[in-house]
């Protein structure tokens, strides 16, 4: 079976509540009904904590799926700030963005702590969104596929086995290619997604690996994703500026829709 093509909103730390409830009345007016777009592709937005019932309402009923940016791995604590897996549950949500590079370099997020996310959401049967990439210097120096892998491999270790049999999703993003207006090329890209699913398929098998997205993330818009999302490994895109405007937004859910 072929694997279907998410395209995942990062919303990041933007927007009031009637903003996201503009952007979803606009974004549907585009696409028209959004049930028939979660037919072919799967949408999502990963949102801040303050917007959650706002994009839940504004996407009722259609698949669409909206998540967090972060959580924590406890289920409950004294965590100023945090967000439990078992909140996120209760408030209803699909899943959560973890280890993106901002959380990496601004709050000191390690690979352990990413694994411990990715096991807490899976065993809740939440889809962990993990966030992998490598640095402009990392990538100059070729170490682009040594980053990724550590990343990987130092998570898994805390994922346990019965957590690893849920879904999750990898976002591969060059953190040099993140809000810089630099893309990697589609076949810069699709060489590391192929080299991850190479990973995948000797850490899973390669029957799960062949059915597990791998999204590209990094200046994803409008104008480049047709070609990103052409290329065999990369199943859709984790997108940051250009998921704010539900014009441009649109355009790309539609976009990986034609190539489905
Ligand atoms: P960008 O962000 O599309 O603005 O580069 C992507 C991301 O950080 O997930």
């Amino acid at each position: 079976m072929p694997r279907r093509k998410l395209l995942c909103g990062n919303w990041k730390m933007h927007k009031t509540r009637s903003e996201a409830s503009e952007f979803f009345h606009s974004f549907t007016k585009r696409l028209g009904n959004l049930s028939d777009v979660t037919r072919t592709v799967d949408v999502g937005f990963g949102v801040s904590a303050t917007l959650f019932d706002t994009c839940l309402t504004g996407v009722h009923g259609s698949g669409v799926k909206i998540l967090a940016q972060n959580c924590h791995f406890e289920a409950q604590g004294a965590f100023t700030g945090e967000i439990s897996v078992p909140q996120v549950l209760d408030a209803k949500l699909s899943g959560s963005i973890i280890g993106h590079s901002e959380r990496r370099q601004y709050y000191n997020e390690t690979d352990e702590f990413v694994g411990k996310k990715w096991n807490a959401l899976a065993k809740a049967s939440l889809l962990p969104i993990v966030c992998v990439g490598e640095t402009r210097q990392e990538r100059e120096s070729g170490k682009t596929f040594d980053v990724v892998k550590t990343q990987i491999e130092q998570s898994l270790k805390q994922v346990s086995a019965d957590a690893r049999d849920k879904d999750f999703v990898i976002a591969y993003e060059p953190v040099w290619a993140i809000g810089t207006g630099l893309t990697a090329t589609p076949d810069q890209a699709e060489e590391v997604h192929k080299f991850i699913r190479d990973l995948l398929s000797g850490a899973f098998g390669p029957e799960r690996a062949q059915a597990i997205q791998i999204l590209y993330g990094g200046s994803m818009n409008a104008a480049n994703c047709k070609e990103l999302l052409s290329k065999p490994n990369i199943d859709g895109g984790l997108v940051g500026g250009a998921s704010l405007k539900a014009e441009d937004f649109a355009l790309m859910v539609q976009t990986a829709k034609d190539l489905s």
